[in-house]
Parts: structure tokens; C-alpha cells; sequence
């Protein structure tokens, strides 16, 4: 058994390894083992400390993950997300959505700060961190490309239109990840990372009232009613994944895809186009071959609109840019 899993894994790492080397090739900017002369224990930092802070609260790969994510789709992967409100940037994107996990990114930024200090990027950190995050919560690991720097700007209208909506249909998804460079199987493999993290109540009760939305099974549907009753507290939080551990990144989400056991249009709507269908039942069936295209496609999206070179800076801390302004 233990055997089997590390032959798996040797597997995926190779597979994952193949399909990132030639994402970089295809964008050219983007480095592996990029701070191995500037800063040799960056990735090991950044690891060491994404670790730590999921063994304390298993919940925060998922917010991890989910940070990278928006980093990454609101003004290409920046660090953006990160900047607190100032006076060059009076309404940062932080505001517009309530995301968790900044203050595990500044403890990782602060574990690479103390073996390297200036060297290594918010952006770049986000990108080590939602990577290992998919080890310690999913059990699969791949190489991450680093060489991004940190911009300016934060900007919360730039949210509209640039992230995906959870009332969208495929087509609409599907439009969204072109629209930063990404393909219908990317969007596919990457929405599996709806195996793991939270939910709050008021994403859920459009689909339940005033009637349950008819692709939800039906017991599953009860059960979202009794846990986000009509006018309740729309804060309350819901496991997005309520049949095996909600802590574990795993292909789980397609088995609940294929049952009506999901918790967004967004996710639903997966099933309805045969192609998205078609690779929903393929990660359904095949892990490993899901952890590889996960990877592959977590590395794509960690290279959208990125700043390199000279571009952007290097910030002291996540939350502010240098010049603090
Ligand atoms: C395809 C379009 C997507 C839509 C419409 C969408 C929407 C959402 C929404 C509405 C939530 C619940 C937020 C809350 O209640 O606070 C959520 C949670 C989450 N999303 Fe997505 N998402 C999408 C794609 C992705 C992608 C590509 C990733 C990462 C690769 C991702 C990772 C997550 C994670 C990990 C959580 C749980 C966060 C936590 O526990 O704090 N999502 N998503
Ligand atoms: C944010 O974006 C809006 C819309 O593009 C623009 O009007 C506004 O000036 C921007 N804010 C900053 C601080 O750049
Ligand atoms: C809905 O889920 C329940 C409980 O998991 C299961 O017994 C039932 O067969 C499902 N119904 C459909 C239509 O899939
Ligand atoms: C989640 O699982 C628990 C225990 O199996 C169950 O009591 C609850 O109704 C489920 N909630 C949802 C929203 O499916």
C-alpha cells in the first residue's frame, strides 16, 4: 500500500514535472528553482512554514489555494490581493471579497524573510504556498516555476469581470478562463479544489429558495436547508465537501459532481456540456491522472499576466507595498 502510494506519486511528480516544463516554455519567463542561487532554502521555508500552519488548522490549505487563485485571475499573480487599503490604493481588492488566510501568508513571508530577507516575492510565495498546500491537505507534490514580483495596485473594481461568478453556466466559465488564458480542462481540473475549505451559507441559499434547484439530489438538497435555513444567517459556513474529509484536496468533488452533490451552479453546470462532462468523469475515475492535471494547470494559472525582470518589487511585507504609500 505505502509502496503503491510512492510509486504513484514518483509518477505524478514526472507527469506534473513534463507538463509544467512545457508551460514555461511556452511563456518563456517563469524559472524552476528560481531563487537557487539568491535565496537556496526559499522553497523549503515557505514549505516548512505552509506545513506548520496547516497541521495547526487543517482548513487553511483550502484558503491558501483559494488566495492563489484570486491573486492570480484579478490583474495576473501580483500579490494584489495581498495589499491593505492606502492612499495610493484606497480600495484594494481585499475589500470587495472576505477571503481567509492572510495572516498565514504573512507568517510564511516572514519564515522566508528570516533566511533571506528582500529576495523573495509575495507573489511567488503564494504560488510555493497554494503548491504546498496540495501536498500537505492532497498528498501530491510538483515543481512551481517562482520569478514573479510584486505589484503596486490593488484595485477591487477590477474583481467585476475578471473573476468567475458562482450563478455562472459553462459556457460563461469556460469564457472566463480563456479570458486569462486557460482552457476548458483547465478549468475542469482546477475546480476540484472544491473537495476542500468552506462555504458560506449565502453562496448556497440562491439555489435552495424559494424552490431547491432540481440538479441538486434531493437528500443532499434537505440537508442544505436545514443547514442554511431561508433568511438565516448567511454567514454560516458549510463544508464544501461533505462526504469524506473537508480538509482533504482530493478528486472526491467529481463523485459528488456526478451525484448532484456540489455546491455551485458553477459546479453543477460541469455536467451539462459533454466535453466538461467528459473530464469531470475522467478525474472521477482517475486520481492520479486528476493530481497531474491539477498540477499541470495550477502552474498555468501561477503564470497569468506575471510582473518579472525589473518589473514590480520585491516587498518587505505582503500586506504593503515598499514605499508604504
Ligand atoms: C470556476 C469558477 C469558480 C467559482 C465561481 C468559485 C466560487 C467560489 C465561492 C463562491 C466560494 C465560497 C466562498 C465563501 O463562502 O467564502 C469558493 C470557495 C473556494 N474556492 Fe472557488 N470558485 C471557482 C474556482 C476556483 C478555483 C479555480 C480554485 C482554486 C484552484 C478555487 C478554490 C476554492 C477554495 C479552496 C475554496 C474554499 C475556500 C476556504 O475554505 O476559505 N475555486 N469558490
Ligand atoms: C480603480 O479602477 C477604476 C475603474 O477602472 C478607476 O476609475 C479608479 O481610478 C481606480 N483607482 C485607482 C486608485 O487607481
Ligand atoms: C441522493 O443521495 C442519497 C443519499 O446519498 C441517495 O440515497 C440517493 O440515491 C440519491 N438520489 C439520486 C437521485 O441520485
Ligand atoms: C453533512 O454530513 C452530516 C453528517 O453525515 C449530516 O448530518 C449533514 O446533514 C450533512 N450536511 C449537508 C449540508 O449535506
Amino acid at each position: 500500500m505505502a509502496m503503491a502510494t510512492s510509486a504513484c506519486q514518483a509518477l505524478l511528480l514526472f507527469m506534473a514535472f513534463a507538463a509544467a516544463v512545457l508551460m514555461s516554455t511556452a511563456s518563456g519567463t517563469l524559472q524552476y528553482n528560481f531563487y537557487s542561487s539568491t535565496c537556496p532554502n526559499a522553497e523549503q521555508a515557505v514549505r516548512d512554514a505552509t506545513t506548520m500552519i496547516i497541521s495547526d488548522d487543517p482548513t487553511m490549505g483550502a484558503a491558501l489555494v483559494r488566495l492563489f487563485f484570486h491573486d492570480c485571475f484579478v490583474r495576473g499573480c501580483d500579490a494584489s490581493i495581498l495589499l491593505d487599503q492606502s492612499n495610493s490604493n484606497p480600495q484594494p481588492e481585499k475589500l470587495a471579497i472576505p477571503l481567509r488566510g492572510y495572516s498565514a501568508v504573512d507568517a510564511i513571508k516572514a519564515a522566508v524573510e528570516a533566511v533571506c530577507p528582500g529576495v523573495v516575492s509575495c507573489a511567488d510565495i503564494l504560488a510555493y504556498a497554494a503548491r504546498d498546500s496540495a501536498m500537505v491537505s492532497g498528498g501530491f507534490s510538483f515543481p512551481m516555476p517562482g520569478g514573479r514580483r510584486d505589484g503596486a495596485a490593488s484595485n477591487l473594481t477590477d474583481i467585476f469581470g475578471s473573476l468567475p461568478a458562482p450563478n455562472m453556466q459553462v459556457q460563461a466559465l469556460v469564457q472566463s478562463f480563456a479570458n486569462k488564458g486557460l482552457s476548458a480542462g483547465d478549468l475542469v481540473a482546477l475546480s476540484g479544489a472544491h473537495s476542500f475549505g468552506v462555504t458560506h451559507c449565502s453562496f448556497v441559499t440562491p439555489r435552495l429558495y424559494p424552490a431547491a434547484d432540481p440538479t441538486l439530489n434531493a437528500t443532499y438538497a434537505a440537508a442544505l436547508e436545514q443547514a442554511c435555513p431561508q433568511g438565516g444567517a448567511g454567514g454560516t459556513v458549510l463544508n464544501n465537501n461533505n462526504f469524506s474529509d473537508p480538509n482533504r484536496l482530493s478528486n472526491q468533488y467529481y463523485r459528488n459532481l456526478a451525484a448532484g452533490e456540489v455546491l455551485f451552479t458553477s459546479d453543477q453546470t460541469l455536467t451539462t456540456d459533454a466535453t466538461t462532462n467528459k473530464m469531470a468523469q475522467d478525474n472521477a475515475a482517475d486520481p492520479v491522472g486528476w493530481m497531474a492535471r491539477f498540477a499541470g494547470s495550477m502552474v498555468k494559472m501561477g503564470g497569468i499576466q506575471v510582473l518579472t525582470g525589473h518589473q514590480g518589487e520585491i516587498r518587505r511585507v505582503c500586506s504593503a507595498t515598499n514605499s508604504g504609500s
